[in-house]
């Protein structure tokens, strides 16, 4: 049983709950612990039992979801929800201001206002006299479904505006606005992970799970998803409402609701195109999907004279980001041989651009997950480009299917050398192990000579492949006994880049020590695990005669890597690689035992731009000599950025990351001690 209260006393309790909600849920700011909370809504629900009668709609106990409908009800809103004009490139939004300007001179002394575009879906919350009475998708911009309680159970909704008391703000009657219903790229991944441990079906991407979870018609399940909202615009209001769009965000916030706090205001076009520059670089620092900015007119009066294009007002553009993901036809799926033997299905894909480039292959990661998403060959596939990630297949689109796709079955034999594929237990990999299948010698072939190990300028994967297939070549070694008569052989082969070719490989006998060591492809040995190795071991023979405990005392090497190393070593076919290279003198100098310094101490750093003193490769040494890493890409590891002439994002990346960022001087002047 409850104790005694009054109505009065129950509409405070509400209030109060309302107003924790919106700490803990909008402000991120609690002030009391989940239990006391747990313990008012307790109460709260005690005196609901007693007094049915006394229940409203903004009620915090609704927010558990309600009783299952049968489907959603049409409503009409009350004024259009209009959509927005896209632009794809800055100059497309210089073009549209001075559209505006010929429309309207005042444009020309207005201000704007910068908002990310939230990758969500639209949604219309309306408030009668302060409480939340309604929410409607957007539908066709005049009517959409009444999802009222689904929206309830989303925390960040406030069910009574302003949330706290505030004797200077009085809410209108009648108020409704507008936002964006959306869910965090981490609440996606794992919701994704429990729903494919149930068994249960994935959402493809996080705004195809925020349809999903807001259009189910048992709310008890939407309350079940970590659901957020950002707000951004008084669709009808009967009261007095602010004049621009910077202070109708304060306005929205004042009230409660949770409103964007990345929001810039530009006093001029000119501001207007170097922040819309600056965004388009900073797309990934928003916790959730971003797909473009939106620029509107500050003066919302003026914005509202100048009409609207179909669906679309003048006053406001997105500039969209290059899409990441685009759906196309999965044409056939093929099978790569890997470096180790490792056997990869890839997409053969209908060509498609995206994010400005064509992709035609995307992997597919390995065969379970293409049983477990159940793609076929013919559906139409989902895929995502995002930065330098290779493109990748996200799903296939089910609502798509003909009825013509056919099932994948994985190749029993390697494709390359028909050897029976083989299974590790534990591993989900499928592998040829045959040590002279000539997909593996390729792969290694073309990582021996690349950029980062041996670095032979002329041998790309084509005439890698010529050699090995002509039989030239049956292991790396075999390069260094290349001559030209051989090369000639081949197609596309004239005297003159025959000659380059076996100058090139002569040279490359004299490469560093690390570089050989990253040649060689051993599993976990990189570039920056092949400097540390070597400042440790200065040659081959004393790195193959160490064991596993004398290697795991090296920092950053695990049990794996150690592992991998003596098993490397102790294999016949790689020791007599070992012999043949050093039989057709390829001996490395040794920077490892030439260590000019230990000044940089470990320290992790990454280059980036041109730097006036150095070649690219030159930097790295020095680095390195004196006793710091180097590594390719900006992370929380890092502890410095080398910058030089034409710095990329990496720049911006450190920033971010609060990375301290050095010129050349500074390096010199640290390796020097000061
Ligand atoms: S303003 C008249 N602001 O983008 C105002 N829309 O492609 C029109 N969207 O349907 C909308 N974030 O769902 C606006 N900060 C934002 C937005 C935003 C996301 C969505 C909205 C709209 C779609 C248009």
């Amino acid at each position: 049983m409850g104790e005694y209260m009054t109505f009065e006393e129950y509409r405070q309790l509400c209030q109060e709950i309302n107003r924790h909600n919106y700490l803990y849920h909008v402000l991120d700011a609690p002030v009391i612990s989940d239990g006391e909370f747990d313990r008012m809504l307790a109460r709260l629900r005690e005196i609901e039992k007693d007094h049915p009668d006394w229940i409203s709609t903004d009620s915090p106990s609704r927010r558990a979801g309600s009783p299952p409908s049968d489907k959603f009800n049409k409503v009409n809103h009350p004024t259009p929800v209009l959509s927005l004009a896209n632009a794809f490139s800055v100059s497309e939004v210089r073009a549209w201001y001075e559209r505006l300007l010929r429309l309207d001179e005042r444009v020309k002394d207005a201000g704007f206002v910068l908002e990310p575009k939230i990758d969500g879906l639209t949604v219309v919350l309306s408030y009668r006299d302060g409480s939340f009475v309604g929410g409607a998708t957007r539908g066709d911009g005049e009517t959409g479904e009444d999802i009222t309680s689904n929206i309830r159970t989303i925390k960040q909704v406030p069910l009574r505006v302003p949330v706290a008391a505030d004797a200077s703000l009085q809410p209108p009657s009648s108020l409704v606005v507008r936002g964006e219903v959306f869910i965090l790229i981490r609440d996606f991944e794992a919701l994704n992970q429990r729903l494919s441990e149930n068994g249960e079906k994935t959402y493809l991407n996080p705004r195809n799970t925020a349809a999903g979870s807001l259009r189910q018609l048992d709310s008890s399940i939407t309350a079940s998803r970590p659901l957020m909202l950002l707000v951004y615009q008084v669709l009808a209001s009967d009261g007095q409402v602010p004049a621009t769009q910077w202070q109708t965000l304060e306005y929205l916030r004042r009230l409660g609701f949770p409103v964007t706090d990345t929001a810039e205001y530009c006093a001029g076009i000119d501001e207007v195109i170097a922040g819309c520059e600056r965004w388009l670089q900073q797309r990934d620092r928003f916790p959730f999907e971003v797909d473009g900015v939106v620029i509107k007119l500050n003066d919302l009066a003026l914005a509202e004279e100048l009409g609207v294009v179909g669906k679309d007002p003048r006053g406001a553009l997105a500039l969209k980001y290059p899409a990441r993901e685009v759906t196309t036809s999965l044409k056939d799926i093929g099978v790569n041989v890997g470096r180790t033997g490792v056997l990869t299905p890839y997409a053969i894909l209908e060509p498609v651009e995206v994010g400005g480039v064509m992709v035609k292959q995307a992997t597919l990661h390995n065969y379970d997950f293409i049983a477990e998403k159940d793609i076929r060959i013919g559906d139409r596939v989902l895929i995502k480009r995002a930065g330098d990630v290779i493109p990748y297949v996200i799903g296939p689109v089910i609502d798509a299917r003909t009825g013509s796709e056919r099932a994948f079955t994985p190749p029993d034999a390697c494709p390359a050398c028909g050897q029976k594929a083989e299974h590790f237990e534990g591993e989900v990999a499928w592998y040829c192990v045959n040590a002279s299948c000539p997909a593996q010698l390729v792969r290694n072939l073309e990582h021996f000579v690349s950029r980062p190990a041996m670095d032979i300028e002329g041998l790309g994967i084509k005439i890698v492949e010529q050699l090995a297939t002509a039989g030239l070549v049956k292991d790396v070694a075999d390069l260094f006994t290349l001559k030209k008569e051989d090369l000639l052989k081949l197609e596309g082969f004239a005297e003159k880049k025959a000659e380059n070719l076996v100058q090139a490989i002569d040279q490359a006998r004299l490469q560093p020590l690390p570089r050989l060591l990253n040649a060689l492809g051993i599993r976990g040995v990189g570039e920056v695990m092949a400097a540390d190795l070597t400042a440790v071991y200065p040659d081959l023979e004393s790195l193959g005669a160490a064991t596993v405990e004398e290697l795991q005392a090296i920092e950053g090497v695990g049990p794996n890597i150690a592992g991998a190393i003596v098993d490397w070593f102790s294999q016949p076919a790689n020791r007599q690689v070992l012999a043949k290279l050093q039989a057709a003198g390829v001996t490395p100098r040794q920077v490892g035992a030439a260590r000019a310094s230990n000044a940089l101490n470990g320290a992790t750093f990454v280059v980036t731009g041109t730097l006036p003193g150095f070649t690219r490769d030159g930097v790295r040494e020095f680095i390195q000599s004196n006793g710091g890493k180097v590594t390719d890409s900006v992370s929380s590891k890092t502890d410095f950025l080398v910058v030089g002439e034409n710095p990329g994002s990496k720049l911006e990346k450190a920033r971010a990351l609060g990375v301290k960022v050095l010129d050349e001087n500074s390096l010199r002047r640290l390796v020097q001690g000061e």
